[in-house]
């Protein structure tokens, strides 16, 4: 499928499939979004209700690696041991990947470096790129995820239900709740009604949250 660099809202790029007319992150601001959903509303409340020393995390749509980037670099911070695991079963080349303008948009230490290792470390093994952060990034489809059990904290970033309709299902959920542990969470952009029913049909508990600039409201969901 034909893929397209564009600037979002808040100047950072991201990738676009006119076919689809679909992005891989939000026009109004893909390093906000990004930010927004997965870091502040899923990473930090997480580790305020429990104090974990090591975090696990899966990723459902590695793709420009810009969740993946965020996440290792806040952890410069946490100073957590991060085990994160990026599934992806249609990866951008990683001349593609680094035509992506975070690391000058971000602006901060290590950006670049943490940016280029991300993308140039092999698929299926896991490396560390930094102290603090390994990386295993998966070819694989979704659908084919059998962990169980696994992780902390999941950051689900398909591309919308209106184009992929398949992968917002009772089906898929399934999968996302059985890879959790228990009291772990999923995050999402998404707040369709659709998405939250069949979240609560597979046992999530699901809150309805503020959503990042230009979206009202996103969900988070806890395996109980
Ligand atoms: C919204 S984009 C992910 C954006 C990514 N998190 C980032 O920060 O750049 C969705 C990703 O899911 C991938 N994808 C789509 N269908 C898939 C499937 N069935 N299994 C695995 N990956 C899939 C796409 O190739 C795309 O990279």
């Amino acid at each position: 499928m034909k893929r397209e660099i564009i600037t979002t809202g808040d100047g950072s790029t991201t990738i676009h499939l006119p076919e689809w007319e679909e992005q891989y992150h939000s026009k109004h601001g893909a390093i906000n979004e990004a930010k927004h959903v997965f870091i502040e509303t899923g990473l930090y409340p997480l580790l305020e209700k429990h104090s974990l020393e090591k975090v696990k995390i899966l990723e459902i749509g590695f793709g420009t690696g810009l969740n993946a980037l965020i996440t290792a670099l806040e952890n410069q911070k946490l100073q957590k041991e991060m085990q994160y695991v990026g599934i992806e079963a249609y990866p951008v080349t990683v001349a593609e990947a680094l035509k992506m303008n975070y690391a000058d948009e971000l602006k901060q230490e290590e950006a670049e470096e943490v940016f280029k290792e991300l993308h140039q470390i092999p698929w299926e093994e896991a490396k560390p790129i930094t102290p603090t952060f390994t990386l295993t990034k998966r070819k694989q489809l979704f659908e084919e995820i059998q962990d169980q059990n696994e992780y902390d904290l999941i950051y689900f970033d398909a591309f919308g239900a209106r184009v992929q309709p398949e992968l917002w299902t009772v089906a898929i959920f399934e999968i996302m709740y059985k890879a959790l542990k228990q009291e772990g969470i999923l995050v999402t952009y998404s707040a369709k009604g659709s998405v939250r029913r069949a979240m609560q049909e597979v046992g999530f508990e699901v809150e309805r949250l503020p959503g990042p600039p230009g979206k009202r409201e996103m969900l988070r969901a806890t395996k109980k």
